[in-house]
């Protein structure tokens, strides 16, 4: 097949993925009403794993459960074998095998994965894969797919078949390469002065390429397979297989108020309180392109509670990358009867969060003590009850802290997880061993939250060194989700 040599020639840069780690599917499943299994002994497998970015820092965060990973290109499973030996991981089995071969097995996993492989497969294992998702996931068991979605991908398409047109005569994978980064650049600069509104996506899309890497640029668009889909198609796709729809791997991935309340309202009036119609609906009206889709076995999907309460809250744990900011408290009025703060937060992307009143600013502080790490949902509850108890503040702590708890992340600004992430004891820290082999590698490593982060060189030397960082180090590391 096409994609063997594809993959062989030029291999897929591998890298964990956040949003489909096993902890972030076993919150949304928890948050939603619906059991997942603990992930201390679960058996994942992923799908088109390349050389195992994602799997292999989670199969050294959890040595008693057990990770299978499969691909296509022997050149990326050799490779994954190679680090998986370095590592000396045992829990973590890597297999050359096609998803048509795959689906006829009967294994059972409890988290599979495939991410930036469904749109780029043929038809026949795209539906090969939802057959084995329906077949191979165990009764409790959370389902993780990525994938192009239109409408956002039909002026992506436009772009992607321009490129295709320019190299489609060549074989050679490095002149293709330049030759569509050639094309894109003069699209590019064609319509840099552009107002007109296909001048303006066309500029926007090309510059947008030209940013990205080679192996992005040959596998998100020179694969002679690239089939976005309509949400709604790829939800009746995976009901043929007995999957059913538990939602996007982040809540801020599919709460509509995001793009507004007028949008919201009227997306959830009009689908009649049907979720894939509503979905669908913000997907057209918002042009969106990507989606990381959680699915479960169809028999769950009576059990799904979508409506938020404090009890969907109740088992889970928070991540809010957030920071205090210094600012100036405001002059306040004597007539103020609840206690008033004035903090400032801001967030990874710099945007800024503020509390006005005392008790949000408990709240937020709770989730700022252990982040980047996790802190239980019944913490910052209690923290905030204790609070509220100190000044006489009549309130529903449980019922305060999940309604700003819902807004958080439905900014992106937190994160939830079925089981802790925790911050550990500074006294018995120690950088996490994916990390320090990630770190010989160059300055961008995956830390304990499954995360991407960049090093200094200074704190690069000091995550691959092999001596014990000092305090000042590990203070920061810690900041960096760098320790275990
Ligand atoms: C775009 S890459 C994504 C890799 C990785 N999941 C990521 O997102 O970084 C697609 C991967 O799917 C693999 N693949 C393609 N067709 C496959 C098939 N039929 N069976 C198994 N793996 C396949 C390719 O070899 C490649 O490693």
């Amino acid at each position: 097949m096409s994609q063997v040599n594809n993959y062989d020639a030029v291999p897929y840069e591998s890298f964990p993925f956040a949003q489909s780690h096993p902890a972030r599917m076993s919150g949304m499943a928890k948050l939603f009403g619906v059991p997942a299994p603990s992930l201390a002994k679960a058996r994942v497998l992923e799908l088109g794993c390349s050389f195992g970015g994602n799997l292999l820092p989670m199969a050294m965060q959890y040595p008693d459960a057990q990770f299978v990973g499969a691909d296509l290109s022997q050149v990326q499973i050799d490779y994954a074998n190679k680090i998986k030996g370095e590592l000396n991981i045992r829990n973590i089995t890597f297999r050359q095998a096609n998803i048509l071969d795959l689906a006829k097995e009967s294994e059972q996993y409890d988290y599979i994965i495939t991410h930036g492989v469904y749109s780029w497969i043929p038809t026949e294992v795209q539906s090969a894969m939802l057959e084995l998702y329906g077949k191979q996931l165990s009764a409790n068991g959370v389902g993780y797919i990525s994938y192009n979605v239109y409408p956002g991908w039909k002026m992506r398409e436009v772009v992607r078949e321009m490129m295709l047109f320019h190299v489609g005569h060549l074989i050679d994978h490095t002149t293709k390469l330049a030759q569509a980064r050639a094309i894109l650049q003069y699209a590019g600069k064609l319509h840099a002065n552009n107002q007109a509104a296909f001048g303006r996506l066309m500029a926007e899309e090309a510059n947008l390429l030209m940013r990205c890497s080679d192996s992005y640029i040959y596998h998100e668009h020179l694969e002679p397979n690239n089939r976005p889909c309509y949400f709604h198609e790829f939800v009746a796709a995976s009901a043929k297989h007995g999957l059913s729809y538990l939602g996007e791997s982040s809540l801020s991935d599919m709460l509509p108020d995001r793009h507004g309340a007028d949008l919201a309202n009227t997306a959830r009036q009009i689908s009649d309180g049907n979720i894939i119609a509503c979905e669908q609906y913000v997907d057209l009206l918002t042009n969106r392109a990507f989606r990381q889709t959680l699915l479960v076995r169809a028999d769950r999907a009576p059990s799904v509670q979508r409506a938020l309460s404090a009890t969907s809250f109740r088992d889970l744990h928070i991540s809010a990358q957030l920071k205090a900011t210094a600012v100036e408290p405001p002059l306040q009025t004597t007539k103020t009867s609840q206690p008033t703060a004035h903090a400032v937060y801001a967030d990874v992307h710099g945007r800024q969060i503020n509390a006005n009143q005392a008790h949000a600013k408990v709240m937020i502080d709770t989730m700022v003590a252990a982040s980047p790490y996790t802190v239980p949902f019944a913490q910052i509850v209690d923290a905030v009850a204790a609070f509220a108890k100190t000044v006489g503040l009549q309130l529903d702590a449980a019922q305060y802290v999940s309604s700003e708890l819902a807004v958080l992340l439905g900014q992106g600004v937190a994160t939830l997880y079925g089981e802790a992430m925790a911050r550990p004891a500074i006294d018995s820290a120690k950088i996490a061993p994916y990390a320090h082999w990630h770190a010989g590698r160059g300055n961008v490593v995956t830390n304990a939250l499954h995360g991407l982060v960049q090093l200094t060189p200074e704190q690069a030397l000091a995550v691959k060194s092999d001596t014990q960082p000092n305090a000042a180090q590990l203070a920061e590391l810690m900041n960096l989700g760098l320790l275990v």
